[in-house]
């Protein structure tokens, strides 16, 4: 079967045909599943080399693509100085916990840890750090990264899903950074002013789309609630599993804050009518990839988020919108300039500081969003005070025929 070799990883296209020749043909979202989170196969599930071992990583320099703590710990630090304001509001409880989920290598979070160490003891004394890995590659990388927190004495522990964790159980903050981009999506296209769902077929030694009604009710109603434009091949994502995890979420919190950081749009700026084509890409070795068909089970596959769609989920399950602005402003509001006060203004830190400003790159493109439950009042958080540029965040658009 040598044409499969060219297209992806050899025993996952197998699995992936295998499937598709039972049931004729399977969504987009279960094809993005199988290429990222196929048990042996899946892309986040192991390294390069196949094994678990960090060697080869998938994330960082030596990998696909870079996050945020890979360029610099500004981003851990001021999460930390947001975070004590978070166990202010939250009264200094006896046991604080900190949830990470989808840490990939581990970096934010060994940083948050060792800022918490020495930035705030008193909190540190009273932390569990939990980190949320549904891969086993992550979780060796991860547990490297942390090894100094981790052990009986350490405040650091692991859970493969959210589903492990008992209802109402934590007070604290759950975090993510570059979660939900990696949650697989379904995809729709408008056809005739009606909503078609993207399907993978294999035929000719190669994987093909083919549109067809959705395989849920819950797409249809999507595009109503956020008034995706009934254009003509429109085409864009809907990430139901975001969805689903928001509510999770808010089952597992007793009383505390949900940080979400990711880049991603509001609805009316998601759902623009220009933005016809959706935001799904791939990454393999640090190049953009717009074809998801290939190297599949090698390359990164992730779609912009819509947190005006985690707002509107979070409203619904007890989780207010304390608010959402992007990294830019929220690194300024905690103060990222004193902490570059100090600093040789022609050094690595100071460039460092610029990626995660720039207006015209990550510090526009990624957003934070903040929720919070079981709080009598919306507090003050300092991230938040350029939060007025978002005030969107929950409107959305009408559907409108062309
Ligand atoms: C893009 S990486 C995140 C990188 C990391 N947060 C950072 O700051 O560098 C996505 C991570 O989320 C994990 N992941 C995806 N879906 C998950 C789920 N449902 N539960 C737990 N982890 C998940 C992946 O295995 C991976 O570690």
């Amino acid at each position: 079967m040598s044409p499969v070799r060219e297209i992806g990883h050899p025993q996952l296209i197998q699995e992936l045909v295998t499937e598709i020749q039972d049931s004729g043909r399977i969504s987009f979202a279960r094809f993005m599943e199988q290429a990222l989170y196929h048990e042996q196969f899946g892309y986040y599930m192991t390294q390069r080399d196949g094994t678990t071992d960090a060697s080869a990583p998938r994330i960082g320099w030596k990998g696909d693509y870079v996050t945020t703590p890979h360029f610099h710990t500004f981003l851990a630090k001021s999460l930390v100085r947001q975070i004590r304001e978070m166990d202010e509001c939250l009264g200094y409880p006896d046991s604080f916990v900190i949830v990470e989920m989808g840490a990939g290598a581990g970096l934010l979070a060994r940083d948050v840890l060792r800022e918490c160490a020495t930035t705030v003891p008193d909190l540190y004394h009273r932390l569990t750090y939990l980190l949320i890995e549904r891969s086993p590659a992550m979780r060796v990388m991860q547990k490297h990264a942390v090894h100094e927190f981790s052990g009986p004495e350490g405040c650091v522990s692991w859970v493969n899903s959210l589903d492990e964790l008992g209802d109402a159980l934590l007070t604290g903050v759950l975090f993510s950074n570059e979660l939900v981009d990696a949650f697989p999506v379904h995809r729709i296209c408008i056809k005739r002013g009606t909503v078609q769902e993207v399907f993978v077929e294999y035929q000719d030694d190669q994987f093909i789309e083919r549109l067809s009604t959705p395989s849920t009710a819950a797409l249809e109603s999507f595009v109503s609630r956020w008034g995706i434009p009934l254009v003509d091949g429109y085409t864009t994502e809907v990430n139901l599993q975001a969805v689903a995890w928001m509510k999770d979420v808010a089952r597992v919190l007793a009383q505390g804050f949900v940080v979400t950081i990711d880049y991603g749009h509001t609805a009316r700026d998601y759902f623009a009518p220009e933005r016809n084509s959706g935001t799904l890409v791939g990454y393999y070795r640090h190049q953009f990839e717009t074809n998801p068909y290939e190297r599949v089970g090698l390359q990164d596959l992730t779609a912009h988020v819509n947190f005006s769609s985690l707002v509107d989920t979070g409203e619904a399950v007890g989780l207010q919108c304390t608010g959402f602005t992007d990294l830019q402003h929220f690194l300024l509001s905690v103060g990222i300039e004193a902490m570059l006060k100090d600093c040789d203004q022609e050094g690595e830190e100071v460039k460092a500081a610029a990626q995660l400003l720039n207006p015209r790159g990550m510090g526009r493109t990624f957003k934070i969003l903040i929720q919070q439950k079981g709080l009598s009042e919306c507090p003050e958080l300092s991230g938040l005070r350029y939060r007025p540029f978002f005030e969107d965040v929950l409107e959305c658009g009408e559907s409108v025929v062309h």
